[in-house]
């Protein structure tokens, strides 16, 4: 089936030319996103993801182009129509179109572009075998709270964890602090048992996946401190993992060709990944010990 895809109040093909070239997320990433799971037809924390748009536009100032109940049937109908239960949707928003120009457009129309597509989610051997990381140093800008479609470091991060055969660059702040990833937020378990992860603040985006878990944890009576951690805690640490809406809760058992511990996922770990993907409707909850 053809993908289609909303933009600006039509429904077009994926392929159409429907963005203008003067949008100003083009010529200046100016503008925000969002990625928004769907299990079995099922938006998954819809109201968190709103929440965190409408953040990350009042921070840039940007008018939402349209109200939160209206976002919402506009992904439901892109679903539809592209026939989609087990999806990725992909939201951005645009300061809008205007002679390019530095500043703000007088009346600017915020540009809406919807797309979804089929999930991309870990296989179940990739949950249990975990991933490798790398570290890089971060070079991204100070607001990394705001989820903001200008992600020229993240790629580059990416990329050259790719080429090195792992899953994600974690990037390394000039203390030697481990921040996140390029896409995912990161943890360590301490020798204690102890959740140990970034704090808020404009160092990191502040994941939804990241949220869950820290409720999670403390159901479980686990204790979450949020903090920064070293690289150098990182490798002594009993286990390490990273979470995000698309890679869920996923191990890291390898960070710039060390091994964490002995290698293999820790029972913290997966304890939460079996919790998480239960709570998404991605597993029976009968499958969580
Ligand atoms: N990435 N940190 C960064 C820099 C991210 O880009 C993301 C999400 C996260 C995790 O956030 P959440 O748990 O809300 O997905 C943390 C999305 C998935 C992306 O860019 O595709």
């Amino acid at each position: 089936m053809a993908r289609t895809a909303y933009v600006n109040g039509r429904y077009v093909g994926i392929k159409e030319p429907a963005v203008r070239i003067e949008d100003r997320g083009y010529q200046f990433a100016d503008g925000v996103y969002e990625v928004i799971k769907v299990v079995g037809g099922e938006l998954r924390d819809l109201d968190r993801h709103m929440a965190r748009l409408e953040r990350s536009l009042g921070e840039l100032r940007i008018e939402p182009p349209v109200s939160r109940r209206a976002l919402g049937a506009v992904i439901r109908e892109t679903l539809r129509r592209n026939g989609l239960k087990n999806a990725i949707v992909y939201v951005q928003v645009s300061r809008g179109t205007a002679p390019r120009n530095h500043l703000f457009p007088r009346a600017p129309r915020a540009n809406l572009v919807v797309t979804v597509r089929r999930a991309p989610f870990p296989s179940a051997a990739e949950l249990q075998d975990g991933c490798a990381v790398i570290t890089v140093a971060d070079q991204r800008w100070g607001r990394c709270d705001i989820k903001s479609i200008s992600l020229l470091a993240n790629v580059l991060a990416k990329q050259q964890a790719a080429e090195a055969g792992c899953r994600e660059a974690w990037q390394i702040d000039e203390k030697g602090m481990v921040r996140e990833g390029s896409a995912s937020n990161a943890w360590i378990v301490d020798m204690q048992g102890r959740l140990i992860t970034h704090p808020l603040g404009p160092e990191i985006l502040g994941g939804i996946t990241r949220a869950r878990v820290i409720e999670m944890a403390k159901e479980e009576g686990v204790e979450v401190i949020e903090r920064p951690f070293t690289l150098d805690e990182a490798l002594e640490a009993r286990e390490a993992f990273l979470t995000s809406t698309s890679s869920l809760v996923m191990p890291v058992v390898e960070i710039d060709g060390r091994s964490v511990a002995n290698g293999k996922p820790g029972s913290v770990t997966m304890a939460l990944q079996n919790r998480y993907r239960a709570a998404q409707g991605m597993i029976a909850k009968s499958a969580v010990t």
